[in-house]
């Protein structure tokens, strides 16, 4: 498939880079040979990186979100087929559609109508929230759009062109530790360390990426920096943060937050972005 205008993200996704490409773009080194993303949400840094090498080799985008891959895989090896899907719930779009796709369980479809039901769900749902009960359901309610757009068949069409050749897997951040190479590129933006103990930014920040983790990730930043890989990772600026990574480049930059449960509080806020080579 030709790839004709560059790919950019067609998610919805708590913490998605989009509106801070302009001010990361400039600090991505300037050589370096495969990528790697382990947590690539919807995708904004690689598929602008993309966009400024369209021959970028042996690239490895991962996360720990088993639907978002699944996406991802389907759309590279099969567009047309989550298109005429994504076609049929735009067609059928309704309150009673929406739960009935969203008590679907995803593992009982094939690989094409599983992503189609993810984008769907991401389209239609409340703020394009990604949120799971105990037993592993999608659970959050739908949104209220009186005329969402569901997709765009020309922007999964590029999104899918970007994507051949890309190896995508489930994984844990701390794999591309082994699978990195000397002078690779890694792009870690996980999910932030929070600013205050309340401020609960999304869902998957709350329990399930804590203290530990971010000291583990500093572990794994570490390593591939010893390994001679290019490093950059996005997190809050906080002075937990700031310690973890005492003694790389640390660069302000200005967010505005997307996606937040008082609207009230959206604003700017500054982000860290931790560089282990000059830019
Ligand atoms: C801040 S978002 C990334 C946003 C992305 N840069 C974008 O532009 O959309 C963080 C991502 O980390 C993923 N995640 C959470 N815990 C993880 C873990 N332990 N290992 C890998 N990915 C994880 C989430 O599913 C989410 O997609």
């Amino acid at each position: 498939m030709a790839e004709t205008a560059p790919a950019r993200p067609f998610l919805k996704w708590a913490g998605g880079k989009s509106r801070l490409l302009s001010q990361l773009e400039p600090l991505f080194p300037k050589t370096f040979t495969g990528y790697h993303e382990p947590f690539v949400g919807s995708g904004a840094v690689y598929f602008r990186l993309r966009a400024l090498r369209p021959g970028l080799r042996r690239v490895r985008l991962t996360d720990s979100n088993e639907e978002l891959i699944n996406c991802y895989s389907a759309l590279r090896d099969s567009a047309e087929a989550v298109i005429r899907l994504l076609a049929r719930h735009k067609q059928q779009h309704s309150r009673d559609h929406y739960y009935a796709v969203r008590a679907q369980p995803p593992d009982g479809l094939d690989s094409a109508a599983r992503a189609a039901r993810f984008i769907y769900l991401n389209k239609t749902c409340y703020n394009g929230l990604y949120r799971v009960n105990q037993s592993g359901q999608f659970n959050v309610p739908m949104g209220r759009y009186v005329n969402p757009t569901i997709f765009d068949a020309g922007e999964l069409r590029q999104a899918s062109a970007a994507l051949q050749n890309v190896a995508l897997n489930v994984a844990d951040f701390w794999g591309v530790t082994r699978l990195a190479r000397r002078s690779d590129f890694v792009y870690f933006d996980p999910p932030y360390h929070p600013l205050s103990p309340t401020a609960n930014f999304t869902s998957y920040t709350a329990a399930a990426f804590g203290e530990p983790h971010q000291r583990q990730l500093a572990d794994v930043y570490r390593a591939l920096d010893r390994k001679g890989c290019r490093v950059m990772l996005s997190n809050s600026w906080t002075p937990f943060v700031l310690q973890l990574y005492k003694g790389y480049e640390r660069i302000e930059v200005k967010a505005a937050r997307a996606i937040n449960s008082k609207s009230a509080r959206r604003g700017k806020v500054s982000e860290v972005v931790v560089l282990n080579y000059r830019p």
